[in-house]
């Protein structure tokens, strides 16, 4: 099928204020755990930049910032996906606190292979943070140490969340209705 399927409608899932919500309290936990560490936070495009702007603007203590862009293929195949980086991340992570902001895990395929990488760069510490934690469709045992929101099932925009790359810009997040 070459043609993309016809978007129907949006319904509001999580609302603006809401996700705003979710985002101090996440920066709260980051403020009372990296205190006085060396914390780098590293945005996984596209998808995270928007959540990723407001957490490292709520959160008060120092921290760097870095960004990746990774590609995945395969999702859902059963451990046959295969994931590469559209661009790695600048700075030395050796011996430094990194947590991984993304927008959603959902079979995990992406995070498994990012923490592998991360691990073999010899970081003091690595933990997840996720506006989504989308556990219904797991594949890879990937632990989501804060998210904002756990979603059984549907298929969300808005907020950095894209559908063939509409949506991104819109400042709630959103479940798409498709034309049958
Ligand atoms: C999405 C999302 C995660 C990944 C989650 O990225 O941002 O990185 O998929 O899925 P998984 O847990 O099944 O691996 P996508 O490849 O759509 O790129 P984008 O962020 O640029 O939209």
């Amino acid at each position: 099928m070459s043609h993309i399927t016809r978007v129907k409608g949006l319904r509001e899932l999580y609302a603006a204020p809401v996700i705003e919500e979710r985002v101090r309290e996440i920066a709260w936990k980051i403020d009372k755990l990296y205190e006085g560490k060396p914390l780098v936070m590293i945005c996984v495009l596209k998808g995270a930049f928007m959540f990723f702007s407001d957490l490292v603007k709520r959160i008060t203590i120092e921290t760097e910032v870095d960004f990746v862009r990774l590609a995945s293929y395969g999702k859902g195949a059963s451990s046959s996906g295969t994931v590469s980086f559209l661009k790695d991340t600048e700075l030395s992570l050796r011996n430094k606190d990194v947590i991984i902001v993304e927008d959603i895990v959902d079979s995990g395929l992406t995070m498994d292979f990012f923490i592998r990488q991360l691990e073999a760069r010899s970081v003091n510490s690595l933990r997840i943070v996720a506006l989504i934690d989308k556990l219904e469709r797991r594949e890879w045992p990937v632990t989501v140490d804060f998210s904002g929101f756990t979603l059984s099932s549907g298929f969300i925009v808005g907020y950095g969340l894209d559908y063939a790359e509409r949506f991104r810009e819109l400042p709630a997040v959103y479940t798409l209705e498709l034309e049958e």
